[in-house]
């Protein structure tokens, strides 16, 4: 296949194949679909051309490896993305299944579309490419994979910190972050961390007759409730203590650098968020509340009736999920045991409450004065036409942190999402265009840094 254009579209074609595997990683009963999906991201690597490659074992599902360094003297990068998905439902909310990838108005439908396998497939499809065109690479790669991000990325965390010599790299290339708007390339300078976990409120031996108890008997469903609110109050104020203490406030110029990005609250509150109001800390802009503050979130509420029709029973327990998004420089461990306090002051009589840790971050920040962070910029500026726009994000990705503090090498995180691509929700999608655009800048990227370092 001598020109890129048909190149980038049988890459299309391939990566439809990809989302057509639920590789959920949360959901025990997709295992054996996520271990495909890592098969078929194994042989994808090969087929791009790299020398060696490997399953490498941590966790639950298998990191993919492959490396090709023929370039001596050159920078050599690694290329980060995940295989693994989010669960699909709300199921009668998707236009066309999650798991039958449909192209309607040059959009590609799918669960992982942009989340990740799309943009993982940049990557990939971009290195195949040269290899193909040149019969070698401008820098050296090395692929690393993972399938367990959507479930706080743990497997990779064990592996990253035992240091192998075989992920040394000058820095981490990853797209798996947003695009500010559409056309407008930017890269992302800062990702929140997390603290994910179950709260689980248990009151009465079994459930009991709400009529004939009701009013004397404790109600976990109504004790989460109260913890809930005791936790966050209705301005938006964590109200743990302590969770504020390390919370470091963006420097002047970056704010200023948001300011003058191109945003119009109203369409967003309309368009992407579709609710009626903006909530949150007063005094803080959109931007400070999503990307720069720490939150606290409730996901689920589990127990009691919630069948149709009506029944009268206080139930025995209940469970919520919640988690915190965390900013520089909160440390997930404090945050965990502050949490913890803060639910034993707060918990109501006559119910046990506890907090069961699933998972946890730390925030990311990287500097984008770094010469690797630099040409990324240029690449998109000659691919979109427009200046490249330095951003965070209010999401995770939780090996960023990880990849500075263990390995020294900061992350490049040049993201071709769009602001709604319905990331984690119904009708995710990929915007065609992005995904052409985004192989002919890692294309450029490689390119660059070839000639210029
Ligand atoms: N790609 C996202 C994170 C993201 C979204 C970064 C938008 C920048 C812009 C990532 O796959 C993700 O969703 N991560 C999870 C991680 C968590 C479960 C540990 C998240 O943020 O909820
Ligand atoms: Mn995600």
């Amino acid at each position: 296949m001598s020109d890129l254009n048909s190149f980038k579209k049988q890459a299309l074609d391939e990566l439809l194949d990809l989302l057509r595997i639920p590789s959920i990683s949360t959901l025990p009963e997709n295992k054996a679909d996520v271990q495909r999906a890592a098969d078929c991201v194994e042989a994808a690597l090969k087929t791009a051309g790299m020398t060696r490659t490997e399953q490498i074992q941590r966790g639950t599902h298998p990191l993919v490896y492959g490396e090709w360094l023929g370039a001596a003297g050159k920078p050599t990068l690694l290329l980060y993305g995940h295989y693994d998905v989010q669960p699909a439902d709300p199921l009668e909310e998707w236009k066309s299944p999650p798991f039958e990838p449909e192209i309607r108005d040059n959009n590609i439908y799918a669960r992982g579309a942009t989340d990740d396998k799309g943009q993982t497939w940049i990557l990939i499809k971009a290195v195949e490419w040269l290899m193909r065109r040149d019969g070698r690479l401008p820098v050296n790669v090395r692929f690393l994979i993972e399938g367990e991000e959507e479930v706080g990325g743990e497997a990779i965390e064990r592996y990253v910190s035992e240091k192998p010599a075989q992920l040394k790299a000058d820095a981490a290339v990853i797209c798996d972050s947003e695009m500010f708007a559409p056309g407008l390339p930017s890269i992302c300078t800062g990702l929140r961390g997390i603290v994910y976990g179950e709260l689980l409120v248990e009151a009465a031996k079994q459930d009991l007759h709400s009529g004939v108890y009701g009013g004397a008997a404790p109600n976990p469903i109504m004790a989460i409730a109260e913890i809930l609110c005791a936790l966050k109050d209705k301005d938006g104020h964590i109200l743990i203590p302590g969770v504020y203490d390390r919370v470091v406030e963006p420097a002047p110029a970056e704010k200023e650098a948001w300011a003058s990005l191109p945003f119009n609250e109203k369409e967003y509150l309309e368009k992407e968020i579709g609710a009626t109001a903006i909530t949150g800390e007063p005094g803080y802009s959109v931007f400070d509340k999503t990307w720069a503050r720490p939150t606290l979130e409730v996901h689920g509420i589990r127990g009691g009736f919630v069948g149709d029709g009506a029944k009268t029973v206080i139930p025995a327990r209940a469970l919520a999920k919640i988690s915190l998004r965390l900013v520089a420089d909160q440390r997930p461990e404090e945050v965990i045991n502050q949490l913890k306090a803060a639910i034993a002051k707060v918990t109501p009589k006559g119910v046990k409450a506890e907090y069961k840790h699933l998972h946890g971050a730390g925030p990311s920040l990287v500097n984008p004065d770094s010469p690797f962070i630099k040409e990324s910029a240029l690449a998109m500026e000659e691919v979109f036409g427009k200046k490249t726009v330095y951003i965070r994000s209010g999401g995770s990705i939780p090996i960023v942190g990880l990849f500075q503090t263990h390995l020294g090498m900061p992350s490049v995180l040049m993201g071709f999402g769009l602001p709604d691509d319905n990331l984690h929700s119904p009708n995710e999608k990929f915007h065609v265009p992005n995904f052409y655009n985004g192989i002919d800048a890692v294309i450029r990227y490689m390119e660059r840094l070839g000639a210029n370092a």
